[in-house]
């Protein structure tokens, strides 16, 4: 055992070949800012993000609530423009990224249809893109092996827990074999049990698949749990003020979770976020300054 990642079981998902160099990051967010809003009353949820992730990284976003965490991941996902910069994946625009089918998504809610049987999500994605039914069949069962659900293929989602639900849709979102697997907030909804039991699966699932994984979560010892490294976020805009790297072994388990070093970092986590929050609270102190609303018109 030792800090080092086990190597990649049987189970393949994600092809790495099509996308260049294995050592070119997967995620190169360059100078990234968003905006939304109209000129008069914009809203600055983003400024100025440079990251890189690379393949098979673990990299857990964490912040406060409306830092930007989702804005985040929706633009890695080409699910919104950036305002500034620019986001690459697997060396090209985020947008070509998409249309290559190169990441999954999983969000809060998993959003499966209760009318279509568990095995029948899972095939969905391949289904609309025209897959033959033999390789919808063969990558389902797959996928559904891969999450430990190979029994309840034939269940509908209203009769799963909540926890078999999210590992649904973790199976449907690696359908398409993506190199990069989005995930926000995935386990937000379940109770604590229930989400360090998803932890160990989800890493589990990385261990044997050698996806890279970039995870927004609100919580610290999840975030410390799962990751090679914590990006931790300020509020207002929404910064990357420090990256913790977690140098935890692996595998990693109930031990992890009781070693010393595993509270180390959670502290050291809790202190960057406050640090954060304050830089957040005195950059919105500026903002909120006399000179800077009368030049904007706010007071006469
Ligand atoms: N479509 C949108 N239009 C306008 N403003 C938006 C939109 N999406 C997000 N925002 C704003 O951008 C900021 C960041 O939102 P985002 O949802 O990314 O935060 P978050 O860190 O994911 O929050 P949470 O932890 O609560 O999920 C917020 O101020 C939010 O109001
Ligand atoms: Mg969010």
């Amino acid at each position: 055992m030792g800090a080092a990642r086990p190597p990649a079981g049987g189970i393949r998902v994600n092809a790495t070949g099509e996308s260049g160099a294995a050592d070119q990051p997967v995620v190169r967010l360059t100078g990234v800012g968003k905006t939304f809003g109209a000129m008069d009353a914009p809203v600055v949820a983003l400024a100025d993000i440079n990251l890189e992730i690379g393949r098979g990284e673990f990299v857990s976003l964490i912040g406060p609530s409306g830092c930007g965490k989702s804005t985040l991941l929706r633009l890695i996902g080409d699910l919104t423009d950036a305002t500034d910069g620019s986001v690459e994946v697997n060396g090209k625009p985020a947008r070509r990224a998409r249309l290559d089918r190169d990441y999954g998504m999983v969000f809060q809610s998993p959003v499966l249809f209760d009318w279509r049987t568990v095995e029948d999500n899972v095939r969905l994605p391949l289904e609309l893109f025209g897959h033959d039914r033999a390789s919808q069949d063969r990558r389902a069962s797959e996928m559904l092996e891969l999450v430990g659900l190979t029994e309840f293929a034939k269940r509908h989602p209203y009769e799963l827990s909540g926890g078999m639900q999210q590992r649904v849709a973790i199976a449907r979102a690696l359908a398409f074999s993506p190199s990069l697997l989005l995930m926000d907030e995935p386990f937000g909804a379940l109770d604590e049990m229930t989400r360090e039991r998803m932890n160990s699966e989800v890493l589990s699932i990385w261990e044997r698949t050698g996806i890279t994984v970039v995870f927004v979560t609100h919580s610290i010892p999840e975030a410390v749990f799962l990751s090679s490294r914590v990006a931790v976020m300020s509020a207002r805009p929404g910064r990357v003020t420090r990256i913790v790297e977690v140098d935890l072994p692996r595998p990693r388990g109930l031990e992890t979770r009781e070693s010393p070093r595993y509270f180390n970092l959670i502290i050291e986590v809790r202190e960057a976020l406050r640090a954060g929050d304050r830089a957040g609270a005195a950059s919105e102190a500026t903002l909120a300054s006399p000179e800077r609303t009368a030049a904007e018109g706010g007071i006469g």
